[in-house]
């Protein structure tokens, strides 16, 4: 029996990634005040929320705490070990987010002290030979900026921070992400209206996409002005949306319509203004004649989570026509025992090598997340790290299938036994 090995491309990078809110812990933005302004209603909200079966594997999402993020896994202060602990397991990259609330806490007002802590962050990674990738905003905004990212004023704000951010941390990073998924927030937000500032409403939603598209054109100029060497690009959540049945019309009408506002406009808003491109896979989505329907496979993950990591073949070959260098920086399930996560890293590494092998150009692989963290309006509950954090003690436990990654990283391949 033949074993395939699934080579990647040499100097591909392996990591993880996090968020500044979701891991450092005493964070002041617009997200700590809605999480305390509505914990209260999230925990009484659970029972209709979860499933019988995540509410008895779960019992902390009983708990008003589970939705405050409080000190969260304190990597403000740790993060030189955690840093050691990404070394250990062989990553030779690593995304985190920059907290803008922090390095402009009053309107204009640039706090010199935090900003030296990011330079330390990333001298800490440089020091442990990880390239850093930098995301400049993961959806919290400080709360002088009233209505945020409706605000017409965003681009001109934003701008201004990164601006200062650039000019002062531009010598220790390359790779800079201005914006994580601009369409989560315009659909949770906006849309759904389950996130803060929960406004449904499709006119906003459409003016939040005239926004952030305008921040980002704003500041990709702005950082190559700065750092002309700089590689910018915004992160994108790509959905793999098909029809239940592919010869019903209408399916495939509303399969062109979402996929259009999932995963394309933005591109489309903000074409020519990047330098790479950054896709975040998490879902598959078929749509029936009765609205969109998570197809479901035997494995989901703890949040019920459909896995396919099949999806993220067709949507990488889309993605070609761009002749952009493609990162994957984000790709991760909430799977608290980690019974499924070797397998699913492995699998989704198999599809995103068959997109290498037909001349897509895949880069970089971070997983989500390097520590279990805060999942924003679900709170501690899911569990996505390859780090496991017990919150009561702040001790880290790397759980075994970062172990299996790591073979991965050292191999800087794939057995495929599906082949043999
Ligand atoms: C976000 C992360 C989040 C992860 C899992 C991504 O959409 O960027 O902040 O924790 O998904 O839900």
């Amino acid at each position: 029996m033949s074993q395939i090995k699934l080579k990647f491309p040499e100097n591909f990078l392996w990591g993880a990634a996090t968020s500044a809110y979701q891991v450092e812990g005493g964070n002041k933005n617009n997200w700590s005040e809605w999480e305390k302004a509505n914990a209260k209603r999230l925990t009484s909200e659970t029972k209709k929320k979860w499933q019988k079966w995540q509410q008895e594997k779960f019992p902390e999402m009983f708990e008003e705490k589970n939705y405050i993020s409080g000190r969260a896994c304190d990597h403000y202060n740790r993060y030189e070990e955690d840093f050691d602990i990404a070394k250990q397991l062989g990553h030779n990259a690593h995304r985190f987010s920059i907290e803008w609330s922090r390095i402009e806490p009053e309107e204009g007002k640039f706090d010199e002290k935090e900003i030296e802590h990011y330079r330390k962050v990333l001298k800490a990674l440089r020091a442990r030979k990880i390239e850093p990738f930098v995301t400049l905003w993961h959806w919290t905004n400080p709360l002088w900026l009233k209505n945020g990212e409706l605000n017409k004023k965003f681009p001109k704000y934003f701008s201004r921070y990164v601006k200062f951010v650039i000019e002062k941390l531009g010598d220790l990073n390359n790779f800079w992400i201005t914006l994580n998924e601009p369409t989560s927030v315009i659909f949770s937000s906006y849309i759904q209206g389950a996130w803060p500032p929960q406004k449904r409403n499709p006119f906003k939603a459409l003016c939040v996409y005239k926004n952030l598209a305008a921040a980002h054109n704003l500041t990709y100029s702005e950082i190559h002005r700065i750092a002309p060497q700089a590689k910018v690009g915004f992160s994108n959540i790509m959905i793999y949306i098909e029809p239940t049945h592919k010869w019903h019309l209408l399916e495939k009408l509303i399969v062109k319509i979402s996929d259009y506002f999932s995963n394309r406009k933005f591109l489309k808003m903000t074409n020519g203004n990047n330098d790479f491109l950054a896709i975040q896979y998490y879902f598959h989505k078929k749509i029936s004649f009765f609205g969109m329907n998570a197809e479901k496979n035997k494995n989901v993950s703890d949040l019920d989570w459909d896995i396919s990591p099949e999806g993220i073949y067709p949507l990488l070959k889309s993605l070609k026509k761009y002749n952009l260098p493609i990162y994957i920086t984000e790709n991760g399930l909430a799977d608290k025992e980690d019974k499924l996560r070797s397998a699913f890293i492995k699998e989704h590494l198999k599809w995103i090598h068959r997109a290498i092998a037909e001349k897509v150009d895949v880069r970089g692989y971070f997983y989500w997340s390097l520590l279990d963290n805060f999942e924003w309006d679900k709170g501690f509950w899911p569990r996505f790290g390859l780090v496991e954090i017990n919150y009561e003690t702040l001790e880290r436990k790397i759980r075994p299938s970062a172990w299996e990654y790591k073979k991965i990283i050292e191999a800087n391949g794939i057995i495929d036994e599906s082949k043999s």
